[in-house]
């Protein structure tokens, strides 16, 4: 299809374009270091081999904040759609809005037909889910205004800086993984901006009894696989996917609980404090789709179908 193909060819180019104009500069001249993480190999460039696809092992939890202070962050343009949120999260409290922090580890980011492999990053921010940016009262677009990105990685600083994200190049503890395990058995991960004293720090510990967790696996795949936002000039479609085994059986979700802790937009420049903040550890893999017209992804559902639905019973109890 000549319209699929000039998409194809134009994500391609953004990628191409962008890694051309690093080597001009000469930022790539010195061959990077080799990040020895972690993190599963991408399973999915294999299958999608004309798509960007790679492998996010994530922080995902949620802060509830009040509904007029949200109203405050959020551009007054884009309404809240709460009826999409309660319909997830029926006992969310009241005149509450639910906030994602997203601390990730991009792993094995590949455009494989074009033989296009990127070095691994980490990225922490807040992001706002369940905005009506097209004005239509039902489809959810997630605002993503800020991001801290590893220093290391120019192509991600200016792949997210093309959406016009206010990006922070940043250092990364630990340097090559979604976070590392202290002495109490508890993970903690810290992005560190090299150019201001912004910073985000997550720290948090396994969730023993499932029955305190708040929030279900499904909301965080809603939350994950909601396109994208930072100006609104294009949207990301980043398509997550639960039903992998990097997902289930040995991999399996981690409900997870802990502290937040943070200075970086949009909340005010002073560090904030939340503790008691409970989420989830998961990796996925992904097929993202970049710089798309915002307007064409009008009553995007998720994958759909068996495709990111949730699928082990086991997990189901845990979460
Ligand atoms: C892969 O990329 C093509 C071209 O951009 C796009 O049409 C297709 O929907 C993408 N595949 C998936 C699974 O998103
Ligand atoms: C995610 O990262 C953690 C910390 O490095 C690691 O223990 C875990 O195996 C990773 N998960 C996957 C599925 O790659
Ligand atoms: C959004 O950001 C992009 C990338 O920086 C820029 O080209 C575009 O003009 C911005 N659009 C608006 C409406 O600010
Ligand atoms: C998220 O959940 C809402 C409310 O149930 C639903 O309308 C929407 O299609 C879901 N979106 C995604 C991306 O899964
Ligand atoms: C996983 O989800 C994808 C995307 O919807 C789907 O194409 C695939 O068949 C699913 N795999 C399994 C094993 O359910």
């Amino acid at each position: 299809m000549p319209f699929q193909l000039s998409l194809l060819h134009l994500s391609a180019l953004a990628i191409l374009v962008l890694s051309s104009a690093l080597f001009s500069q000469g930022r790539l001249a010195v061959a990077p270091a080799i990040c020895a993480s972690h993190d599963l190999p991408n399973p999915l460039a294999e299958l999608f081999p004309n798509n960007a696809t790679g492998v996010l092992n994530a922080t995902l939890a949620i802060i509830p904040i009040p509904l007029d202070m949200a109203r405050r962050l959020i551009p007054p343009q884009y309404g809240i759609l709460e009826r999409a949120y309660r319909a997830l999260l029926p006992d969310f409290p009241e005149a509450m809005y639910p906030v994602l922090v997203q601390a990730a580890h991009d792993h094995d980011v590949q455009f494989r037909a074009y033989g296009i492999t990127i070095d691994d990053f980490s990225r922490v921010g807040f992001e706002f889910p369940f905005l009506d940016l097209l004005g239509d009262g039902y489809s959810s677009f997630r605002w993503a205004p800020a991001q801290l990105i590893s220093a290391t990685n120019p192509i991600a600083l200016e792949g997210s800086r093309a959406y016009g994200t206010v990006v922070s190049p940043a250092e990364y503890e630990p340097v090559c993984d979604a976070y590392s395990v202290l002495a109490s058995g508890a993970t903690y991960f810290k992005g560190s901006s090299l150019e201001s004293s912004e910073f985000f720090e997550v720290e948090m510990a396994p969730v023993h009894h499932p029955a305190f967790n708040p929030y279900p696996l499904e909301l965080f795949k809603n939350i994950t696989n909601q396109p994208t936002f930072a100006n609104a000039t294009t949207c990301d479609n980043m398509i997550r996917l639960f039903n992998t085994s990097m997902t289930t059986g040995g991999h399996a979700p981690v409900a997870v609980h802990g502290r937040v802790r943070a200075n970086t937009f949009p909340f005010g420049k002073a560090a904030r404090e939340w503790t008691g903040v409970y989420g989830v550890q998961v990796a996925t893999p992904f097929i993202e789709n970049n710089y798309l017209d915002c307007q064409t992804m009008q009553g995007y559902a998720g994958t759909g179908g068996p495709g990111d639905s949730y699928t082990s019973t086991k997990t189901s109890d845990d979460l």
